[in-house]
């Protein structure tokens, strides 16, 4: 799976983003704002491509686009009214409705630690944020509108043409310079500073509580959670069926490639901040922790037949949890709460 997605990244790049747009002279590197253990991190490696450098310049008309109504077929939707900081840039609706008042079948997901992602949305069919970005714009159930539209609305701003200069060295406007500042934005979404990040990271022992203490120790043992929602992000670059059905309505990664071992496969989800980003699972099916905690303990799908590999503690039987265990990890859970990233003000709406 991972050798497919890196080569299909490397087309898709090759094909889309010729080098040419490369760093311009007088932009300043942005400096990623991690805490110390995170800097620390090996295995912690962006992936930021070469010719769309991070810039506090590229940065700043990210946000400002990030937040705009502009973006949308008529003025009512940016990308914000969808992916809301209060949720952790998740929609707190099971699915999100677009420009044309039309509803989707799938819901929001958190925009946090994207710039460590390898491949975006629940089928993982875009393989950089550069490219993820131009979907939304044009998808008539999300912005619904054009390219060429969005453009002239731009150029009519008095803002944007000084912050296009200052990100890309002229004030050209176009889709492809659109994309790459929204890509950048979205990388500047960092969200690593929990309770469990004291405990785990910075050697606050009293950072959780006893019931917390509990529950972490059954989701990284006896509950197999870890098995794919590993730290420090909470997920493992794949794409998994967990079983929520025997077969699925929505095939997810298998709609895509059309290979029937892939139906009913989803992104893993990253846990950081899920006390915030309800409702659940790719179609919003579950409203509270507690519902997602009961489908793993007594309604995972063991028959269904593109189950992962690593749900076979499951298919084993082994996976037993008490109430005392459920409430626990529930606890647990909300431990991994960023409560200043949802206020941060440097991801909210810039004064213009
Ligand atoms: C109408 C609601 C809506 C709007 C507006 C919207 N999104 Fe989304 N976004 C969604 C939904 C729904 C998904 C999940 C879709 C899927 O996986 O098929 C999603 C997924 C994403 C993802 C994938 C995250 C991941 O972890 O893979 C990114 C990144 C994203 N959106 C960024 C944006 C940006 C940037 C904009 C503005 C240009 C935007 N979105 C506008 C609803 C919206
Ligand atoms: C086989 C890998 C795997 C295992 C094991 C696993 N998960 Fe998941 N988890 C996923 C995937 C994939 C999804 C998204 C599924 C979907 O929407 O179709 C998910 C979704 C979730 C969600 C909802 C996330 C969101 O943003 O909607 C929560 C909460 C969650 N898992 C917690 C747990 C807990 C707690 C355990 C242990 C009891 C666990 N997971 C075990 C892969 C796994």
């Amino acid at each position: 799976m991972r050798r497919f997605l890196i080569i299909g990244a490397c087309v898709a790049a090759a094909c889309h983003f010729p080098q040419k747009e490369a760093t311009v002279a007088h932009t300043t590197p942005y400096h990623f704002d991690l805490p110390q253990w995170a800097v620390a991190d090996t295995t912690l490696r962006m992936a930021i491509p070469y010719d769309n450098p991070t810039t506090v310049e590229g940065v700043a008309l990210g946000r400002a686009l990030f937040h705009d109504r502009a973006l949308s077929a008529n003025g009512t939707l940016s990308c914000a009214s969808c992916h809301k900081q209060a949720h952790a840039f998740a929609d707190p609706r099971a699915v999100s409705s677009g420009a044309d008042g039309s509803t989707g079948r799938r819901n929001a997901q958190p925009l946090i630690n994207l710039a460590w992602d390898h491949f975006f949305f629940w089928d993982a069919r875009a393989l950089s944020l550069e490219l993820q970005a131009f979907e939304p714009v044009r998808g008539h159930r999300e912005m619904g509108s054009d390219w060429g539209a969005v453009t002239d609305r731009l150029r009519h701003d008095p803002s944007y043409p000084g912050l296009f200069r200052a990100a890309f060295g002229d004030e050209r406007i176009d889709s492809m310079r659109i994309a790459f500042a929204l890509a950048q934005f979205e990388r500047t979404l960092i969200s690593l500073r929990s309770r469990y990040d004291r405990f785990a990271y910075e050697g606050d022992r009293t950072a959780l509580n006893e019931r917390e203490l509990r529950g972490k120790d059954l989701f990284f043992t006896s509950a197999h959670c870890v098995d794919c929602h590993e730290p420090p992000l909470f997920d493992h670059h794949d794409v998994s069926n967990i079983g929520l059905d025997s077969l699925s309505a929505d095939g997810g990664l298998g709609e895509r490639t059309g290979m029937p071992w892939h139906w009913g496969r989803f992104k893993t989800p990253t846990l950081r901040n899920i006390a915030l980003t309800a409702p659940y699972m790719h179609d919003g099916r579950f409203s509270t922790l507690e519902e997602v905690i009961d489908f793993y303990a007594d309604d995972v799908r063991t028959g269904s037949p593109t189950l992962d590999p690593h749900m076979q503690p499951w298919v084993n039987g082994e996976v037993k949890l008490s109430e005392q265990d459920r409430a626990d990890l529930a606890a647990f859970l909300r431990t991994l709460t960023d409560s200043a990233f949802v206020i941060d003000p440097r991801h909210g709406p810039a004064e213009r």
